[in-house]
Formats: C-alpha cells, sequence, structure tokens
C-alpha cells in the first residue's frame, strides 16, 4: 500500500458533539487498512498530527479530531477549500481475519471504527463515554450499544468475541487482562509517524517498540 504525503483541499467540516469530522479531498492517497494513521499539517503549524482514518467515502478521507491542545484546534478550524498536508496511509492496521468481531471504542477511540466496521460488515460494538455529549459520535459506528460513566465498557464486555478496541490507555489496559486475545490500538506523541524520529517509542516485553511503525494495532498478548 502506497504511502505519499499530498497537500489536499478540505470537503467539509462538521461537527459530531463535541468532535469534528474533517472531511479531505482523496486526490491520490490510499486509505488504507483500518487503524492505520494519517499524519495532517494544517498550513503553518510546525508539526503534523496523528489522526487514524475515520471514514473513506468517495473521493474523500474523513478524520474525527478531539479538539484538546493547539494541532488538533487548528485542524478543527480548518474551513471548506483550505489546504493541509495529508502523509499516509502509516503504521500497522487491524487483522480483519477475525471470526466473531466485536468493536470496542471509548471517547475518541471511536475514531478508526466507522472505516473498520464497513470493512467487517457492521459488527457489534461497544462504545463508552464520559458524557452524553461525546457519545452523540456514536451515531458514526452502526450496530452499537453504547454505555456512558459511571458504567465502563469493560463492564458490559462480553468475553466471547475477537475485540477490536482502541480507546484511552487504561481501557486498554484492563481490555487486555479480560480478553488477552485482543487487538489493541495504541496511542503515543508522534513527530514523524515513520520510524524516524524515536519519539514515539514505549517499552514492549523488554523492548523499544516504535508506535508508528510496529502499531499503532498490537495484540494484547
Ligand atoms: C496513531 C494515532 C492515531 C490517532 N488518532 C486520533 C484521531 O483519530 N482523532 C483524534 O482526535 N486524535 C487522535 N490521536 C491523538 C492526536 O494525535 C493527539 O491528540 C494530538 O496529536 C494532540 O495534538 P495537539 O497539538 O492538539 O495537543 P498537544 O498540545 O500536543 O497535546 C495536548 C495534551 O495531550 C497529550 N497528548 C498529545 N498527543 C498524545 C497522544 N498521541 N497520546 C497521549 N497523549 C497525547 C499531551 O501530552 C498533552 O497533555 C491519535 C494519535 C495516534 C498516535
Ligand atoms: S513518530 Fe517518529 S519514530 Fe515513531
Amino acid at each position: 500500500m502506497p504511502t505519499r504525503r499530498e497537500l489536499r483541499s478540505v470537503v467539509a467540516t462538521e461537527a459530531v458533539g463535541p468532535y469534528t469530522l474533517l472531511r479531505v479531498q482523496r486526490g491520490g492517497l490510499d486509505p488504507g487498512r483500518p487503524g492505520q494513521f494519517f499524519m495532517l499539517e494544517a498550513t503553518g503549524r510546525l508539526l503534523p498530527r496523528p489522526m487514524s482514518l475515520c471514514l473513506a467515502p468517495p473521493g474523500e478521507l474523513a478524520f474525527l479530531i478531539d479538539p484538546i491542545g493547539p494541532g488538533t484546534q487548528a485542524l478543527c478550524r480548518l474551513e471548506r477549500g483550505e489546504a493541509l498536508g495529508v502523509l499516509g496511509p502509516l503504521g500497522n492496521g487491524f487483522d480483519l481475519d477475525v471470526r466473531g468481531p466485536l468493536l470496542v471504542g471509548g471517547g475518541i477511540g471511536i475514531a478508526p471504527l466507522p472505516y473498520l466496521s464497513e470493512a467487517l460488515g457492521a459488527p457489534p460494538a461497544l462504545l463508552g463515554f464520559r458524557t452524553a455529549r461525546h457519545a452523540e459520535s456514536a451515531a458514526l459506528v452502526p450496530n452499537a450499544e453504547v454505555v456512558v460513566e459511571p458504567t465502563y465498557v469493560t463492564e458490559a464486555m462480553p468475553l466471547d468475541h475477537d475485540v477490536l478496541a482502541c480507546g484511552p490507555e487504561p481501557m486498554l489496559g484492563a481490555i487486555r487482562r479480560l480478553a488477552p486475545g485482543a487487538q489493541l490500538a495504541w496511542e503515543a506523541p508522534m513527530a514523524c509517524g515513520y520510524g524516524a524520529c524515536y519519539g514515539c517509542a514505549v517499552e514492549i516485553g523488554g523492548e523499544l517498540k516504535r508506535l508508528c511503525v510496529d502499531g499503532p494495532v498490537l495484540s494484547a498478548a
């Protein structure tokens, strides 16, 4: 799957609860495999930011963004017709060869699940959110059961499925203990996205792994 960097135009931005769905012209970019990511660079920003592909409508790539800091806020402020740098697809996505998939997402961790759901034929999903407003984004994932804190996804998660999950680190840690066969999409701050800077290195099993090339999707085991 070829990785390319292109300057693309914004098609539209849409509010989804507290998040923004940024829709970008696809151009010659390959959408890649669900769970892979792209480095998005708003014009004038020093560093790009990693974003999972959320949806791949014809001719577009769409990203669901939580505006938590300057980089993500700059991306959410982009307007129709404005340009941004898009590099990808990057990293390892989910293995789609699963028999009884259950998609599990927490908060903005639902971002890769709409595209994953499409690839797997809308399997059941279990999504957890901090508030009802955050839970509005569950509309992007078909066939989803939603829990809102103080209930956690791990309390509602059946254990007889092949779990494919993305969400905050404590949630992934809890899923890892309950479902050792799960595929988990992890996050770390990333500067380059393609293995050159070691900014995303994490220790796994006593070895340093660069999450951008060895992950972001890793087996729980
Ligand atoms: C592979 C991958 C896919 C991602 N996909 C999405 C996505 O689809 N949608 C989305 O909204 N976000 C996603 N993220 C997270 C997103 O990249 C960060 O929120 C963003 O880089 C923050 O940039 P900022 O300049 O807005 O905030 P910053 O000022 O850089 O950060 C704000 C705060 O968040 C912390 N932080 C920043 N990045 C991360 C990170 N990656 N992991 C943990 N803490 C972090 C910082 O330490 C700081 O406390 C993804 C991250 C990775 C690695
Ligand atoms: S982000 Fe540079 S090595 Fe992973």
